[in-house]
């Protein structure tokens, strides 16, 4: 192999520059020249490359400057997007067509489900060894504990929270903050439990808007009642009801009950998905990328390598964290954790209920 293609793809998360600086290193350190696909499956279809690697005057490889500078830096320097051209099968047929022109023999896809369920689709349409790379926010990726940029989005989630928390304690409000997660509450339960919040409100546990204005109504009663001054709801972006909503309808339940009472509804939105990447999430992209080239070099395709999976199994790499498995499980996987029938859903759902009593003390 001389030549492999790298790319990022749906949203963009902390973590993916560090990939595809790993990527290139270490493809440089074996004289592999590394090219990156601008904006995407876009990029493929267009032959927009950009080589992340550089050939020096005595033929020996190395990194492009920019590249190895932007391992710290938050999105992605070869940009991201959400391809419908590659939707279709004529997409594809371009995208393989404009690999084999540059010579490209191995494709490395860094991006969430709608992404690697692309990089499955070329890995059996076109002659090309693909292997993806978890990328999102979300931590909704089956076979994986974790994605590239969850623990920078935790991270920036608790420090907004505290920053919220200072000022709810100064006036004696509650506060309903929303995180980003349109499919899966991750980063709203794992966030709850971070930062001691009242209750955490996911779309996971099924309840209607009346009963979760209901659990907003009890934590404040009770919160209130036992002297807190802040009292913390955190929502997940996949309860469809908006936070305004939320707060409206349930000042209006409570306005006979405590008439004093102020909520105030924080969207945190985009901020949690950009913003430098942290050490856990350099550290897990480097040695994902690590073990996704290695895995390209080996022969391997139509893989994802996952960080110390959930679930026994999986071919070992030389990294004892980064475990390979099959597009295809991870993309039924993926799926039960996304509709509520995967174990780790339900032990994680359990897991929250089990905590709401303590939250709310
Ligand atoms: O990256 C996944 C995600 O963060 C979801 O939680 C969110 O719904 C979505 O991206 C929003 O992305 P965009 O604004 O790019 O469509």
């Amino acid at each position: 192999m001389k030549r492999i293609v790298v790319l990022t793809s749906g949203g963009d998360s902390p973590g993916m520059n560090a990939a595809l600086r790993a990527i290139a290193k270490l493809g440089a350190g074996q004289g592999l020249r590394v090219f990156g696909s601008i904006d995407g499956y876009d990029g493929l279809i267009d032959g927009n490359f950009r080589e992340l690697t550089k050939v020096l005057s005595d033929g020996v490889v190395t990194v492009d400057i920019e590249v190895d500078a932007a391992g710290g830096q938050g999105g992605t320097i070869i940009g991201s997007a959400r391809s419908m051209r590659f939707r279709e099968t004529q997409g594809r047929v371009v995208a393989a067509e404009q690999l084999a022109k540059l010579g490209a023999e191995g494709l490395i896809v860094i991006g969430g489900n709608g992404s690697l369920t692309g990089a499955h689709a070329l890995a059996n349409e076109a002659g090309i060894k693909v292997m993806g790379i978890p990328g999102s926010i979300d931590n909704d990726i089956g076979c994986t504990a974790t994605s590239l940029g969850v623990d920078t989005a935790l991270n920036t989630i608790v420090e907004a929270c505290d920053r919220i928390s200072d000022t709810a304690r100064a006036h004696r409000r509650a506060f309903v903050v929303e995180v980003m997660g349109r499919d899966c509450g991750y980063l709203a339960m794992a966030s709850a439990i971070a930062m001691a919040a009242d209750a955490v409100l996911i779309r996971e546990s099924g309840k209607s808007e009346d009963q979760l204005v209901d659990d907003i109504r009890q934590v404040i009663l009770s919160g209130f009642a036992r002297g807190k001054r802040r009292i913390l709801i955190i929502k997940a972006e996949g309860v469809t009801a908006p936070c305004t909503r939320l707060v409206r309808m349930t000042e209006e339940r409570m306005k006979q009950e405590l008439p004093t009472l102020e909520i105030r509804a924080t969207v945190l939105g985009h901020v949690v998905r950009g913003g430098s990447p942290s050490y856990a999430d350099r550290a897990v992209a480097g040695r994902l990328g690590f073990g996704a080239l290695n895995s390209l070099l080996k022969g391997a395709t139509d893989e994802m390598v996952g960080w110390l999976p959930p679930v026994p199994g999986g071919t070992p790499t030389a990294d004892s964290s980064v475990v390979r498995f099959s597009l295809e499980r991870v993309l039924e996987e993926t799926r039960a954790l996304i509709d509520g029938s995967s174990p780790v859903t339900k032990r994680r759902v359990a897991l929250m209920t089990q905590a709401s009593g303590v939250l709310a003390l």
